[in-house]
């Protein structure tokens, strides 16, 4: 059978690229989309383009956790392995708020719900699987940090980027950390960042008006389409050496765009002991623990 990549939010930007690029290289790509009507849309357009029918989607939403167990339930039942998965969904949002997990909605989506998914899902990786983890620029922030005195920024004053760059920098402790436990195996994890690129994510934190007119004024500036943004991810996924553990980003000026190759963490994104600390953390607010055999 071919190669199977799980990609979650795929129906649009970055994980759309992704999956356009893998369907045309034979893998058999599932999408793990929150939204059935986008996802058909986007499903239609990538067996256009490709010319290709090996794609599906399956509901699941990331701040869901009965939805995330059913994805699961479904695609292990369905396939039974996968060979590469893509922490890809996520949000940046314009106000604070927080999902029924009475968690705050960044941290949830583009970090817990991955943290989850991964948990359950990984038994099925194959012996030399690929978990790539879409990390940002934005973790590398002054202001970004694990704050588990106030996860959910409840009892401090919050700021947008400190909640984007609290999740993003956890879902890179957490792919570098799952590269320290794939040592030994064959298995890898990548940590991957896209640099600066209009997708819909932009639009969607300035509003549709705002976006529109804005937007086209910061391309001027030199950030890239979703086409370019996905690069890295795909360059991550098709380069078979590339080390367990490496941070995958482009490489022009600022690592705003540019061809992909080897990008350098923060020091906190290394940081061994603030990755096990998260780790037991994600563990206690999953209810489960998450064990690498
Ligand atoms: N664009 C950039 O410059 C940039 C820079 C650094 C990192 N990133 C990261 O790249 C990833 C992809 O972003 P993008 O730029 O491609 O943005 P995008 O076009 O807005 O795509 C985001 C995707 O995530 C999905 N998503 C959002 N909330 C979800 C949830 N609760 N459950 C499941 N899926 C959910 C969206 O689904 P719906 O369409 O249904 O909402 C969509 O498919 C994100 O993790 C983002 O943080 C992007």
């Amino acid at each position: 059978m071919d190669k199977i990549a799980i990609i979650t939010g795929a129906n649009t930007g970055l994980g759309f690229e992704t999956a356009k690029a893998l369907l045309l290289e034979g893998y058999y790509v599932v999408m793990a989309n929150r939204n059935a009507g986008k996802s058909k849309m986007a499903i239609k357009k990538l067996k256009d383009i490709c010319k290709v029918d090996h794609v599906e989607y399956m509901i699941m939403d990331l701040e869901d956790r009965p939805s995330i167990e059913a994805f699961v339930a479904k695609f292990e039942s369905r396939f039974g392995r996968f060979d590469v998965l893509v922490n890809n969904g996520g949000a940046l949002l314009p106000k604070y708020s927080l999902t029924k997990n009475d968690l705050e909605r960044h941290f949830d989506v583009n970090y817990l719900g991955h943290f989850y998914l991964n948990s359950l899902l990984l038994d099925s990786i194959s012996d030399e699987g690929l978990v790539i983890s879409l990390g940002s620029l934005a973790h590398k922030m002054e202001v970004a940090d694990i704050h588990f005195d106030d996860i959910a920024f409840k009892k401090s004053n919050y700021e947008k980027m400190k909640a984007y760059s609290q999740s993003k920098l956890a879902l890179t402790l957490y792919g570098v950390e799952l590269a320290r436990r794939f040592e030994g195996t064959n298995k890898r994890s990548i940590i991957v960042h896209p640099g600066v690129c209009n997708t819909d994510i932009f639009s969607r934190y300035y509003g549709k008006y705002l976006g529109k007119i804005l937007m086209p004024i910061v391309n001027l500036f030199g950030i890239s389409g979703p086409k370019e943004g996905a690069q890295p991810i795909i360059h991550a996924i098709l380069t078979s050496n590339i080390p367990n553990g490496s941070f995958i980003g482009p490489q022009g000026k600022k690592e705003w765009r540019g061809n992909p190759g080897f990008c350098s963490l923060s020091d906190k994104a290394k940081d061994g002991i603030l990755a096990k600390k998260l780790w037991a953390y994600s563990e206690e607010l999953i209810g489960n623990k998450f064990i690498i055999d």
